[in-house]
């Protein structure tokens, strides 16, 4: 008996030492749909790899990768409501950590998973965003940071713009007025939610991080100083932009840094994939720095998976969250996604300069949710995308301050 529980265990740590997932259960087999807006240069490669590796360690499923285009899933969003309330999910979605995934769980979508995770391997910060009441309901794959600031370095060199000290509002302020007297874009921008995820950053750099986390649990009202202050920013740096933003997806923003016609682009970190799908280096091609005014905190963007109650291939479901909690998925993952492992024990070597300062940066920085991301009230984060966008257009500071509030009011906060 005790021999056969030893050869039993070599096995166990032989396929553990493998990376190959223990069983989950009954067999795993059939198809397994998953949903999620990983279409861009960069996403693609990534998702590509952690399904080659769930494919290999699965062979008998056949994992169909649904993607619905469109950034920061705002399409996606939409197309997943439809068929949840049809009662025909599919078998697991893609969904951000924090009140997005809550907003799910409070309506009973999804299925805690707990058991499918070993706690002691992810921060708490980041576990708690997964879960409700002691459950954990998602599985984090990432954590991105919305709050970069990307630099073309041919071009800067050439204007001789500092970057150490871009970080610094006027700083930037004053670098963009140099860009723009040199024939360049100063800042790329694009479309909708891309104005929504840089007024995140300009709230955070005007509030600070407590004065910003208050805003989203209520004890800071919107018509602090420090909302009169990011408007007025805001107002200041999209006259930097290209006329034609609301016309641009992300990627197409990115792109115009490729093509040196732009200098700056204030986005997540799934940029830093696109750049590298794109053939540039970091620390060669691009540089980055803290958005202006945000340094020294972090915005969460957490992207995750789980399984709908209404699942039909439920144990296939569970195989690939249980995937992708281990390290070898999030390391295959994350050094081609341009985001940081959502646990312990990656293998730095895997990750490039800018990968590694990021993953220093999320250990040290004051982590707040975001605003475009799932991190905050979801009703509250859509209204306020639709009143900074009226904004750009039409920049009535004091009109879109009170319009704020009131969102904030009718949120309930
Ligand atoms: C974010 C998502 C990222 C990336 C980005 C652009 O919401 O968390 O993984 O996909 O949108 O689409």
């Amino acid at each position: 008996m005790k021999r056969i529980i030893t050869i039993l265990l070599c096995i166990a740590v032989g396929l553990a030492v493998l990376g190959v997932p223990a069983a989950v259960g009954a067999k795993v087999t059939g198809k397994l749909e998953i949903v999620h807006w990983w279409t861009a240069g960069g996403e693609g490669e990534a998702l590509d790899a952690i399904a080659a590796l769930f494919e290999a360690n699965y062979p008998e499923i056949e994992l169909i990768g649904a993607s619905v285009a469109g950034g920061a899933g705002t399409v996606a969003k939409g197309v997943l409501q439809t068929r949840i309330l049809a009662g025909n999910p599919p078998d697991s979605f893609q969904v951000h950590a924090g009140m997005e995934v809550r907003a799910h769980i409070l309506a009973g979508t999804l299925e805690p998973i707990t058991d499918l995770l070993d706690p002691a391997v992810f921060p708490k910060a980041v576990l708690d965003l997964c879960g409700y009441e002691g459950e954990v309901y998602c599985v984090p794959i990432n954590v991105h940071r919305p709050n970069t600031l990307w630099v073309n370095k041919e071009v800067v060199d050439e204007l001789g713009i500092a970057i150490p000290t871009l970080s610094d509002f006027n700083v930037f302020v004053a670098a963009c007025e140099k860009a723009k007297a040199a024939g360049y874009v100063p800042l790329a921008l694009g479309e909708a939610w891309t104005v929504n995820h840089l007024f995140g950053s300009v709230l955070l750099g005007a509030l600070g991080p407590d004065g910003y986390r208050g805003l989203w649990d209520g004890s800071v009202p919107f018509t602090d100083p420090g909302v009169t202050l990011a408007l007025e920013r805001m107002k200041t740096l999209v006259g930097y932009a290209n006329e034609d933003h609301a016309a641009l997806s992300w990627d197409a923003a990115a792109q115009m840094l490729v093509d040196g016609k732009a200098v700056f682009n204030i986005m997540g970190d799934w940029a830093e994939g696109y750049f590298k799908a794109k053939g540039w280096e970091p620390g060669v091609d691009f540089v980055w720095a803290s958005a202006p005014g945000t340094r020294g905190s972090f915005i969460l963007c957490i992207d995750a998976f789980g399984v709908p109650k209404d699942a039909v291939n439920k144990e296939g479901a569970r195989a690939w969250v249980k995937t992708i909690a281990s390290i070898e998925a999030q390391d295959i993952f994350n050094p081609v996604k341009g985001s940081v492992p959502a646990r312990s024990g990656a293998d730095k070597s895997l990750y490039d300069v800018y990968l590694i300062w990021s993953m220093n940066d999320f250990a040290t920085s004051e982590l707040v949710p975001s605003l475009a991301h799932g991190g905050v009230l979801e009703a509250l984060a859509g209204d306020i995308g639709d009143i900074i966008n009226i904004f750009v257009t039409k920049p009535d500071v004091a009109g879109a301050q009170r319009s704020l509030n009131q969102a904030a009011i009718d949120a309930g906060l």
